[in-house]
């Protein structure tokens, strides 16, 4: 493909002539866009890039496996990843609002983060940090003309004074498409390049109700049942994004074997869009509904209902919280 081919070698060249001989940051999310844009920088400058992984256990099932063994296997990248599982665990204890959840996870996140790159600037002299902005966000921020693939930026993200690094925008030319065509031709694993839109909080804003280690496995087994049936029926590119949401604070009656259940309701909420600004409920065929219905209620403990939501976006949001 010349145009990703094309692409890769643009943004190359652009990042070795920014960069030189000093040393890049790049913070993975398990996201196409961070992936995209750290194995760009990787592929221009080498070992002169460290990512960090901040593993908040708030992903979906094998993908924190994903950026520890197959990103880095493809890549090659130095990666650091911090195990906070317990840390956002435990701060999010209690918790059941979502905007809440939404402030503490997010903060967590940066003070992580931030810890981290203290740690790793003071050891070698971090100049850049690697962002995967793309040519829609640099358009709503204001900023879509002139050519320059970096911007240079102070406090980025929230990070303190003394944490001051030069942004690398590696993929500020890009529309989502391009990302993965670049991505592909980088040789990134296919189900990150083709990964559905996540939020950042992660499964935390899928759980309606308290976070806890045992909601959040229950949740990441009815959500890996439906992305294996999605992808069995090859059905994945016809739908933008599947939430899998674990009414937490709900319970209703079910009868199973012989005995009566009272166990929690899993909503499913497939949508299809074409920015997430709006959105409408995805028509899946009627059998792929009930091979996940019936595999969810069989295979996750304390579900006994599966639920499908069928609302557009307005009025309702594509996520829950
Ligand atoms: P809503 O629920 O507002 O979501 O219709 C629109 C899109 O944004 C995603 N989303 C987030 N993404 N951090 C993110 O990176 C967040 O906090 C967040 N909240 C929602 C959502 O998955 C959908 O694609």
């Amino acid at each position: 493909d010349w145009t990703a081919e094309h692409m890769v070698t643009e943004a190359i060249d652009a990042v070795r002539m920014t960069v030189g001989d000093r040393r890049v940051l790049c913070a993975l999310s398990g996201g196409v866009d961070s992936a995209v844009a750290a194995a760009l920088v990787q592929r221009a400058i080498g070992a002169q890039l460290t990512c960090v992984f901040v593993d908040h256990g708030l992903l979906r099932e094998g993908e924190a496996e994903q950026v520890k063994n197959d990103f880095v296997a493809a890549t090659g990248v130095e990666l650091v990843v911090a195990d906070e599982r317990e840390r956002f665990l435990a701060a999010l204890k209690g918790v059941t609002d979502p905007e809440e959840k939404r402030k503490i996870i997010g903060r967590e996140f940066i003070r992580t983060f931030e810890a981290q790159a203290r740690e790793l600037a003071g050891e070698r002299g971090i100049d850049f940090l690697v962002q995967g902005t793309l040519y829609p966000d640099v358009v709503e921020s204001g900023g879509g003309e002139g050519t320059a693939n970096i911007k240079s930026h102070h406090n980025v993200g929230g990070l303190p004074d003394d944490l001051q690094f030069t942004l690398i925008e590696p993929l500020r030319h890009m529309f989502k498409d391009e990302v993965r065509a670049v991505g592909e031709e980088l040789g990134l694993p296919e189900a990150m390049v083709w990964r559905h839109p996540f939020p950042g909080p992660g499964l935390g804003i899928r759980i309606i109700g308290e976070v806890t280690q045992e909601r959040l496995e229950i949740l990441r087994q009815a959500d890996a049942i439906a992305r294996h049936e999605v992808a069995e029926a090859k059905m994945e590119r016809d739908i933008w994004q599947f939430p899998v949401v674990l009414l937490a604070d709900v319970r209703s009656v079910g009868v199973q074997g012989d005995g009566r259940t009272y166990g929690h309701p899993i909503v499913l909420r497939p949508v299809v869009s074409d920015d997430a600004m709006t959105a409408d409920w995805a028509r899946l065929p009627h059998d792929l509904l009930e091979r996940i219905s019936s595999r969810i209620t069989n295979e996750c403990p304390d579900v006994n209902r599966v639920v499908l939501d069928i609302t557009s976006k307005p009025p309702a949001t594509i996520e829950w919280e």
